[in-house]
């Protein structure tokens, strides 16, 4: 009996014991289930940690609804509208370009942001540009107050390194010929280049073969106090003037508007404007005006003489030789740079700054040899001013 009873004993407390058991197993199961998916739960929000730092470390762009938010504000800030491109390389064909630049805010002269005008300074060059490192000197500690533009051959690359002033400022270009209407048109492409930058104020056009004449901060003040854009422009009798004419240029240009003057010229930004915008005049020249009518000479002087004669000063700030014979002017080398030589470059011949008499008629000078680059950086700061 007791055995009975032990054993019944026995039973029970076996299978209380197993009913205990299975009530700890019930309770376990679930447990493991939490832990398991706690586990899981963990390792994805790790997963999802490492990988957006992996994005960020790679910058790699995704279109998640942040972003597009941010890119939306980006377009609608005016700072995203007024500030130039680091690098001048566009993709914009000749058209496109020039259409884009040939727009202008109908506020004029009235900024709602801080706007330091600048100098935009032009080159238009074969290939290298031998006086650069006299440039460079030029422009030191004048950040800000100007911008460079170059209008090479297209299959030259210049090789200038990232402290350069003139790195990655080479704009796309197109092959130019001598006295032709591409000469102009890669002079309209400088412009255009240019105007995309709303701070450019003033336009000055040099070559490769042109120095300044003065320091910086003289040439900023000359240019920007002066009342009128400084394009030569003359009316000139004979072969080499109203000669070159043509009646067929009619009604646009008579001949009394017929204008002559230098290629290198310095003109404001309504001007700049005016040149890349016009399609009246340009049809005109391109089909008319052909050598022997050298079309770098007329068309910016006549196509701006005709709607604004009281606004050109009528001179180029560009000294050029031109008393040797021929249809070059002269070059200057290695043993022309002399202290007495370079002193009278800026009054060579007299002229008037804003109505009134002046000592300073020349800014820039042309056209120098590779080999006059030694004997100018070293006279240049005694003569030069930089
Ligand atoms: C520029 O591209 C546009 C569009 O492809 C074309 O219509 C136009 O003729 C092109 N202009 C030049 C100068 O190539
Ligand atoms: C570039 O092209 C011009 C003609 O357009 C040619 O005279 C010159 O040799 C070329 N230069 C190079 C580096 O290919
Ligand atoms: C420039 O020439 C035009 C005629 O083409 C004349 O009307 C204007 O007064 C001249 N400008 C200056 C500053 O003399």
């Amino acid at each position: 009996m007791g055995m009975e009873e032990g054993v019944k004993d026995n039973t029970v407390s076996a299978s209380a014991s197993n009913l205990r058991h299975a009530n700890q197993s019930r309770a376990v199961f679930p447990m493991r289930v939490l832990q398991v998916f706690l586990l899981f739960f963990v390792l994805v929000l790790g997963i999802s940690v490492v990988s957006i730092h992996m994005i960020k470390y790679l910058k790699i762009q995704t279109l998640s609804p942040t972003t597009l938010i941010s890119a939306c504000d980006e377009r609608t800030t005016l700072e995203s509208f007024i500030k130039p491109p680091l690098s001048v390389w566009h993709s914009m064909n000749d058209s496109e370009l020039l259409w884009r630049a040939s727009m202008v805010p109908r506020i004029y002269n009235k900024y709602p942001f801080k706007r330091v005008p600048k100098i935009a300074f032009m080159f238009l060059t074969k290939a290298p540009l031998p006086f650069a490192p006299l440039w460079e000197r030029f422009f030191k500690g004048h950040e800000g107050f100007y911008s460079i533009y170059v209008h090479a051959l297209p299959n030259y690359t210049s090789d200038f390194s990232s402290s350069s002033v003139f790195y990655r400022r080479q704009i796309p270009s197109q092959p130019v010929a001598w006295g032709e209407m591409s000469m102009c048109e890669a002079e309209r492409r400088l412009l255009a280049n240019a105007l995309l930058d709303f701070s450019n104020e003033w336009f000055v056009l040099l070559s490769e073969a042109c120095i300044p004449l003065r320091g910086f901060e003289f040439i900023y003040n000359y240019v920007s106090r002066s009342r009128y854009s400084f394009m030569g422009s003359v009316d000139e009798d004979g072969p080499h003037g109203r000669g070159r004419y043509s009646y067929a240029m009619g009604p646009e240009v008579r001949l009394s508007q017929w204008r002559k003057g230098s290629q290198w010229f310095e003109i404001n930004r309504l001007f700049a404007i005016e040149i890349v915008g016009d399609v009246i005049y340009y049809r005109k020249f391109k089909e008319f005006c052909r050598p022997p009518c050298y079309v770098d000479e007329h068309y910016f002087p006549t196509m701006l003489s005709i709607p604004y004669p009281n606004f050109l000063a009528n001179r180029t700030l560009t000294w050029t030789d031109w008393s040797r014979a021929g249809a070059h002017p002269a070059t200057f080398g290695k043993d022309d740079i002399t202290e007495r030589f370079l002193e009278k470059l800026p009054r060579a011949q007299s002229c008037f700054y804003n109505d009134q008499p002046s000592q300073v008629c020349y800014l820039f000078a042309r056209k120098f040899a590779p080999s006059a680059l030694e004997p100018l950086l070293k006279l240049a700061p005694k003569i030069l001013g930089f």
